[in-house]
């Protein structure tokens, strides 16, 4: 079965809750009918009730009505959920008529019913940019217990016969958040990484944190930095399979893994690639995306408290649409069934 035929199961199996805060765009509404339609999730728009309908209506669109919409500037909504904003911010010195401002901000105002209980996820970034998405989510979803770094992970799709992988899937991270971890920092994109493989790629992970040595083959800070990162990796998660610091050959190549690293249990089998640098994540990512000729999905935005998606600006309803299958699928968990 396809990647998208598991989550799209998974998703109708377990519907949950995602809030779509740009609730006028005209893409957003496309596939957010088609959601309903297929019953894979309950929708929340956000925006003017009476634009978003006579928008539906407009695009042809039947099942609209029956998302919930919640308008950003009905002062009982803002008077309802600044105050949940004004308690986590207070302490950055900001006055109640501060929160109610950004509570009017559709971007915050999802994070806040997201943060109320009242969703599940947030999907966004359709016609706002990566840093506003995630900066709402940053100052009010917050992080998961245990993480402090958010990161974005791809899932890449393999070509067929491509020996790489589990499930013709290969997960890269972090390629789109943190551009110079530290130690623990790259440690928990690494758990997290985790996470994403057995959240949303149904596969049992087996993470590689990447370097330019293998097993001492090198000398460097920046070695040093992975083989800490692996040290507190395991100490956050005992149970996940992951080991470094690899090079990526070491990490994917049986043949390789074996001579660079025989008393690696990931060497020669990972199927989630961590790298140790933004620049690395991101290069790497495009290159295997546009060489290869591989399929990359995400970023999956990993190690928040509950899921929040960043869209391209130029996403199409098509790829709205699966990235709201992904964020309920990461709101549900690692029920594989
Ligand atoms: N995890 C958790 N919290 C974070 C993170 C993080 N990775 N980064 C910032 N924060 C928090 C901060 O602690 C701060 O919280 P506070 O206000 O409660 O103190 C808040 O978010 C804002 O922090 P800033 O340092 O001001 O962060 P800023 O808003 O400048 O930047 C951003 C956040 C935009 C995500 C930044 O990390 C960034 O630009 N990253 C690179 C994104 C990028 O350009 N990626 C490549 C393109 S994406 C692609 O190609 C797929």
């Amino acid at each position: 079965m396809q990647l998208f035929e598991k989550l799209t199961l998974k998703a109708k199996k377990h519907p949950k809750r995602i809030v779509l805060p740009e609730g006028t765009e005209p893409r957003t509404l496309k596939a957010a009918d088609r959601i309903i339609a297929e019953g894979l999730a309950h929708i929340i728009l956000i925006g003017n009730p009476t634009e978003i309908l006579a928008k539906a209506d407009e695009l042809g669109l039947t099942n609209i009505a029956q998302a919930k919409i919640v308008d950003p500037a009905d002062q009982a909504v803002i008077d309802k959920y600044a105050p949940i904003f004004f308690e986590l911010r207070k302490s950055k010195g900001i006055s109640m008529e501060d929160a109610r401002k950004t509570t009017a901000n559709p971007l915050y105002l999802g994070c806040l019913i997201v943060k109320a209980g009242e969703a599940d996820g947030q999907v966004a970034g359709a016609i706002n940019t990566t840093g506003n998405v995630l900066r709402a989510a940053f100052q009010v979803i917050k992080t998961a217990p245990g993480i402090t770094t958010v990161s974005g992970a791809f899932l890449m799709l393999l070509p067929e016969g491509c020996p790489f992988g589990d499930n013709g899937i290969l997960i890269f991270a972090d390629c789109a958040v943190v551009p110079d971890p530290t130690a623990e920092e790259l440690a928990q994109i690494a758990v997290c990484a985790g996470k994403t493989a057995r959240d949303i790629a149904c596969i049992d992970p087996r993470v590689a944190i990447l370097s330019f040595s293998t097993k001492g083959s090198a000398k460097h800070e920046r070695v040093d930095k992975v083989i800490q990162a692996t040290e507190i990796a395991h100490r956050m998660d005992p149970e996940l399979k992951l080991d470094g610091e690899l090079q990526a050959d070491a990490a994917l190549v049986p043949s390789v893994g074996e001579l660079k690293a025989p008393q690696s249990g990931i060497a020669g089998k990972a199927n989630v690639l961590v790298f140790p640098s933004l620049e690395v994540g991101n290069i790497v990512y495009k290159l295997v995306q546009r060489l290869g000729g591989v399929e990359a999905v995400g970023p999956v935005i990993q190690g928040l408290a509950a899921p929040c998606n960043d869209l391209s600006r130029g996403a199409s309803p098509e790829d709205i649409y699966k990235t709201i299958i992904m964020t309920a699928n990461q709101a549900i968990g690692d029920l594989c069934d």
